[in-house]
Parts: C-alpha cells; sequence; structure tokens
C-alpha cells in the first residue's frame, strides 16, 4: 500500500470562514452569524485581540466537559436557525448545546473530494456514510448522483438531513435515511450480501447506538474496518476515515485502513484536517484523517 502524507484543508467557501483565532478562542463566521467559540488548541496570540472581537453570539464552555456549555447571544436579534449553503446543497445552521453549529465545516474538503471521484468514476455508484449525522456529506454524493445509505443512531439528526435533502432540491436522489447501531448494521450488510462503491466514516471517541449499544474508538474500529472493507464492490472508489479528539495519530488510522485495503491495491492519504485563517496563513486544526483512493 503506498502511503502519502497530505493536509486536508477546508478552503474555498463562501458561507464559511474562520476569521481569528488565538488565547484559546476562535472567531468564525456562519453564514450571516458570526460566533465566538472556544477551542484549546488555539493557544497561539489571536490577530486581534479576543475581546475586540465582533460576533452575534458566544459559546460558554461548561466546566469539565468537553462538548456541552451554553451560548449567550450578544446579538439580541439573532437568529436560532439560519440558512447556508455549500455548492447548492442548503441546511439550516443553528446553535446547539454541543458547541457545533450543526454543520462540520472541516469536511467540506472531502464533500469536494467525494464528488470528484463519484464523477470521475462515470458509473452509477452506491455509497455508505456511517456515523453520517448532518447529512451534508449524503447530500454531496447524491447530488453528484451517488445512491446513498446514510446511517446514524440519532433519528433527530436523520430528520435534519431529511430537511436539508429538502431545501436542496435533490428529494428526486436515493438517500436511504437509517437510525441503527453502526455495528450491527454493517454486520447486518454482510450477511445480506449488500456492497458499496465508496463508505465513509466519522466516528465518534466514544457513542451509543440506537439500543444503547457502546461505541468505543480503540476498542471498536479494527472490528469496523474488516466489515467495511467486506462490503466494498471489486472496484471501490474511495473509503474515508476521519477521528476527532483520540489519542491516535494519522498514520496509525492510515495503517489500519492500509491493512484492510491491500488487496484492492490504490493509495492512502494520510494527515490533519484543518481550517485555514481568512487573512492570515494561519491553520487551526481540527481532526485527523485517512483517505483511500483507487488511482
Ligand atoms: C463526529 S459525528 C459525525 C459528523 C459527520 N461527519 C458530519 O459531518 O455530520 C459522530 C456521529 O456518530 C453517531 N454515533 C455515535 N455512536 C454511534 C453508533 N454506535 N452507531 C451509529 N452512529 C453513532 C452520533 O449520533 C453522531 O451523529
Amino acid at each position: 500500500m503506498k502511503y502519502e502524507q497530505t493536509l486536508f484543508l477546508a478552503d474555498n467557501w463562501e458561507d464559511y470562514a474562520l476569521l481569528d483565532s488565538g488565547d484559546g478562542m476562535k472567531l468564525e463566521r456562519f453564514g450571516s452569524q458570526n460566533v465566538i467559540r472556544p477551542d484549546p488548541q488555539a493557544f497561539w496570540r489571536p490577530n486581534q485581540p479576543v475581546r475586540s472581537w465582533k460576533a452575534d453570539a458566544w459559546f460558554d464552555a461548561k466546566a469539565g466537559d468537553d462538548e456541552r456549555g451554553e451560548w449567550r447571544r450578544l446579538n439580541p436579534r439573532a437568529p436560532d436557525t439560519w440558512p447556508m449553503e455549500w455548492n447548492g446543497i442548503r441546511f439550516e445552521a443553528r446553535r446547539t448545546p454541543f458547541r457545533h453549529m450543526g454543520v462540520f465545516q472541516e469536511h467540506a474538503v472531502h464533500w469536494a473530494f467525494a464528488q470528484e471521484q463519484l464523477k470521475k468514476a462515470g458509473r452509477p455508484a452506491k455509497v455508505l456514510n456511517l456515523f453520517g449525522y448532518t447529512g451534508l456529506m449524503s447530500l454531496a454524493c447524491a447530488q453528484a448522483g451517488a445512491e446513498v445509505v446514510h446511517l446514524d443512531a440519532s433519528p433527530k439528526s436523520n430528520g435534519f438531513g431529511k430537511d436539508a435533502q429538502s431545501l436542496s432540491g435533490l428529494d428526486d436522489r436515493t438517500i436511504r435515511w437509517i437510525a441503527d447501531d453502526a455495528m450491527k448494521f454493517v454486520a447486518r450488510e454482510q450477511r445480506r450480501g449488500n456492497q458499496y462503491d465508496a463508505i465513509i466514516l466519522d466516528p465518534p471517541k466514544f457513542g451509543r447506538g440506537t439500543k444503547n449499544e457502546t461505541w468505543r474508538f480503540e476498542e471498536d474500529l479494527p472490528g469496523l474496518l474488516d466489515g467495511v472493507a467486506s462490503l466494498l464492490v471489486k472496484k471501490p472508489l474511495f473509503v474515508i476515515l476521519t477521528a476527532y479528539a483520540v489519542r491516535l495519530s494519522h498514520i496509525a488510522l492510515a495503517q489500519a485502513l492500509g491493512d484492510r485495503m491491500k488487496a484492492f491495491g490504490g493509495r492512502i492519504e494520510m494527515g490533519e484536517m484543518a481550517l485555514p485563517e481568512e487573512k492570515t496563513r494561519r491553520m487551526l486544526p481540527t481532526s485527523i484523517c485517512a483517505r483511500w483512493r483507487a488511482d
């Protein structure tokens, strides 16, 4: 297996910008709304002092909690939800109590890659999006002509995805929105003999399935990758594996994926995912990735 070091930089998105970062905080623009959120990795100096940043809302993290916290509205007229768009895919952004905005903007680099690969393949393709959450990857693949199976343990998130499908004018595309445990679903697909041309997986460090099944990244990923490889057609197009907040290197991710993909040839790009800061040449790291492709 060939391995290449890559930086997965999500740039070129009009509706999103990282405006400034530093002193443990970041200032971002999501469509019409500017927000300030903590980011422990941003321990460099901000371009402008944080107290001078202009925003519509500010997220206060809850002590001892990596995700949860509360939003403070700095602009009393800030809407609860507002429209955003990526490449014709439309969805409603929102301030969630889990500090995110209903979109993982750093994944735009993979949406563009998936679309490019699907269009280049020039054949009908079936894509499985595991841990699909907001559904934006599923919509990007459907927009590029793929038939998509979207899976997440949260039925509520599937509802957001379906709404975005309608907003984006993609109701005529085949997306199956499934609420299930990822491990169980993959095992079931193996038994049913269903196969996919491309698979995307963005598992959390820790999660729960629909029936309270536990997901632990380091313990469960090897088994899931075995299952994922067995669901691929003879000549698959791509596999994208991303990870947040794990004590692992992208090299570990890439080699775990590489073992399973040996029989298919191709190559693996591996590296960090990051957001470029507008106006400066700085980058905000977000996550790690291993991406297999056939060509
Ligand atoms: C890191 S988020 C994925 C974000 C996604 N890449 C996106 O852009 O929207 C992880 C998702 O995994 C889901 N999840 C957690 N445990 C799961 C399990 N056992 N089976 C299926 N989904 C699970 C959560 O509901 C959550 O939506």
